[in-house]
């Protein structure tokens, strides 16, 4: 009886060191819905990241709470982050899929001291919206900026843009014209669509009837961005010869066995392909769709999530476990590894992912369409952050 008691004892110590132990990591995305391919992602990138690095930094132990938000919905990311706060008592925040999400949950890290591990929005000024916000996805501006030079490059001169009227699309609107005058270029019009357009047509025939040589475009990655490569396509713009020049949300790889031969050739710029050529991506690609159970549905939201978790669990080991957002974050300033992207750091300046941005072609590789890399625009930073 009293060895029963003994080892019930040490049974209940160690449950106890273990819940002290236990580190939560509140984590927002779109996990329903029609964008639930995007959140599957940021939790292939978290199972890929715990399946190479174990679930433990230290004698800690990381535990993720998801939180599902289909669609963007400020007032109710708000909701979610302060229950997670509260209600859940995470130490860490991360996600965060749309960029009005991540913006409507910024202003409470700091009472709240939690730092905020941004996976993909993608809005250069969210990280001035608190001093806690730390980002390891990308910006359009940094996305969009490279684009200009390999249109210029290919001897176009005229162009519309076409973009989702919200942050990411008007940072990206705003990136290219301005790269692309600068270089000479000309910009004969520039449509705005409401983030619910699902219609393409009547934009379509707007780019026909504009006289570019080609289209810009920005939109969310989704169902969105799937429907505007086929009404490109359906309306006969391909076939014209009317190039599209995007950066790589428009081509996501989970989207190419849709798309086929339709994307075959299709320039986009961006900060990671499934396809990139290094040893760390082969182990991240490998972990990552072991989790999924299916290759095709990989795509960029789990290379920010991944590399999100590498700065999480960087500011476990640096704060000892200790809840503190300030130290936390100060550790992960100017931090640098090799990505499955390649090489990156956080620019301690403005917390933001300083990478590599590749200009990609759509292309069949044995029975798969890839996002080939040809070119390479080294250590990008984020051209459109301003100080505040
Ligand atoms: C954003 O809302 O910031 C966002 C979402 C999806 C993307 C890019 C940016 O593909």
């Amino acid at each position: 009886m009293r060895k029963l008691l003994q080892a019930t004892a040490a049974i209940a110590l160690m449950a106890t060191a273990a819940g002290a132990d236990t580190i939560k990591v509140g984590v927002v995305g779109p996990f329903s819905g029609s964008a639930a391919l995007q959140g599957r992602n940021f939790q292939a990138g978290i199972e890929a990241w715990f399946a190479l690095n174990g679930k433990t930094v230290g004698d800690h132990e990381i535990e993720i709470i998801y939180r599902d938000l289909p669609a963007a919905d400020p007032a109710q990311s708000a909701a979610l982050t302060q229950e997670l706060v509260v209600g859940e008592g995470v130490q860490y925040l991360a996600g965060y899929y749309y960029t009005p999400d991540a913006m409507a949950a910024a202003p409470i890290l700091e009472e709240a001291n939690v730092p905020m591990v941004v996976f993909n929005a993608a809005t250069s000024a969210i990280v001035n919206a608190s001093p806690y916000v730390v980002r390891t996805s990308f910006t359009t501006w940094q996305t969009s900026t490279p684009m200009a030079a390999v249109a210029r490059e290919r001897g176009i001169n005229k162009i519309i843009t076409v973009v989702s009227d919200y942050g990411p699309g008007t940072d990206s609107e705003t990136a290219f014209i301005k790269a692309f005058t600068d270089q000479g270029g000309e910009i004969v019009q520039s449509i705005r669509m409401p983030m619910s357009t699902t219609d393409f047509s009547p934009i379509m025939q707007r780019i026909k009837d504009s006289g570019a040589e080609a289209v810009f475009a920005f939109l969310p990655a989704g169902p969105q961005t799937l429907g505007f490569m086929q009404s490109y396509v359906e309306n006969g713009l391909k076939e014209s010869g009317v190039a599209l020049l995007a950066p790589g949300d428009l081509t996501q790889e989970s989207d190419l066995g849709a798309l086929g031969p339709n994307a075959e050739g299709m320039l986009t710029t961006f900060h990671y392909a499934v396809s990139h050529d290094s040893p760390e991506n082969k182990a991240f690609v490998e972990a990552a769709t072991g989790w999924l159970g299916n290759a095709n549905e990989l795509s960029f939201p789990a290379v920010g999530a991944f590399d999100g978790m590498h700065v999480i669990a960087h500011m476990i080991e640096a704060t000892g476990g200790e809840q503190d957002a300030a130290a936390a974050v100060e550790s992960v300033k100017g931090l640098e590894w090799v990505s499955p992207r390649g090489p990156v750091s956080i620019n301690p300046e403005n917390r933001h992912i300083t990478q590599n941005i590749y200009l990609r072609e759509v292309a069949k590789e044995g029975e798969s369409w890839i996002n080939k890399e040809i070119q390479t625009f080294e250590n990008q930073g984020d051209p459109g952050w301003v100080a505040p």
